[in-house]
């Protein structure tokens, strides 16, 4: 349950935020661009000056359309907090990614388990204008929609995996392109730098069997060499996969489970 509401934007697509939410979004945009500056792909940078996103106050989703329609043809819809599974491969599937129009409350600068319009913009936009990471996520939504309720539940572990905690090897040093970390102040330096998680090859296999927890830093990263790599890894042949996965079974969790993490943060109180 989510106790953040949705902004409604008006005919035209604009929203009214505070003065409060305007400078909550000038400085997570300030300090998360220090931090993705040397960390995030190039396809990322591109586009996020490609957007020209503005710093002082929450970025307007028709200003971002247009962008990004102009460069892939991609929008942005405006949502409900939390929608459906069945509607957001829809959305997908029509080229329109759906967003949270709600920002964080300050009490909850640094972390919050749903994603906000922080997050769907600077995290999710940047690269919706590269063209073959924007037809992965087109393909992507078109095979969730015609999936079955078990075989999305796997879908969603390739779109984990990737689109939000997705790294790439690029030039002799590894960047970020996953949405969750880039719009993420401790993920970003932690994904690249920590020697806690373990960073392996993309596979799709070995994806669809990762389990994975939504409330922790990941404890495994997939490494891309390419978008093409994601790219070709979704056709038809994903739902075989899929099948495939669920026969052998998923790895064991390499992390704890939520009640050994709530009975350790117990502990240290
Ligand atoms: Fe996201």
């Amino acid at each position: 349950m989510t106790e953040y509401i949705a902004k409604a934007p008006t005919d035209e697509g604009y929203i009214d935020y505070s003065d409060v939410e305007n400078q909550t979004w000038e400085f997570l945009y300030k300090r998360q661009m220090a931090a993705v500056k040397n960390r995030a792909c190039d396809e990322y940078l591109r586009g996020l000056e490609l957007l020209g996103l503005s710093e002082d106050s929450v970025p307007q989703l028709p200003d971002v359309n247009k962008s990004l329609r102009q460069e892939t043809g991609w929008e942005v819809a405006a949502v409900p907090a939390l929608i459906p599974f069945g509607r957001f491969f829809e959305l997908l599937a029509n080229k329109r990614f759906p967003a949270a129009t709600f920002i964080r409350r300050k009490d909850e600068i640094d972390y919050l388990q749903e994603p906000d319009i922080f997050h769907e913009i600077y995290g999710h936009c940047p690269l919706l204008t590269d063209p073959v990471f924007a037809k992965f996520v087109h393909n992507y939504g078109k095979l969730g929609l015609n999936a079955s309720k078990q075989e999305r539940v796997y879908l969603a572990r390739i779109f984990w995996f990737t689109v939000e905690f997705g790294l790439i090897q690029q030039t002799n040093s590894l960047k970020i392109y996953g949405a969750g970390i880039l719009s993420s102040i401790g993920e970003t330096e932690y994904s690249l730098e920590s020697s806690k998680p373990e960073r392996k090859p993309f596979d799709v296999m070995i994806a669809l069997r990762t389990p994975y927890r939504i409330d922790i830093y990941q404890t495994v990263y997939f490494v891309i060499k390419q978008f093409e790599d994601i790219y070709e890894a979704m056709d038809s042949s994903i739902i075989n996969k899929i099948h495939e996965a669920i026969e052998l079974g998923d790895f064991s969790p390499t992390f704890p489970s939520k009640e050994e993490t709530k009975a350790k943060d117990h502990h240290d109180c």
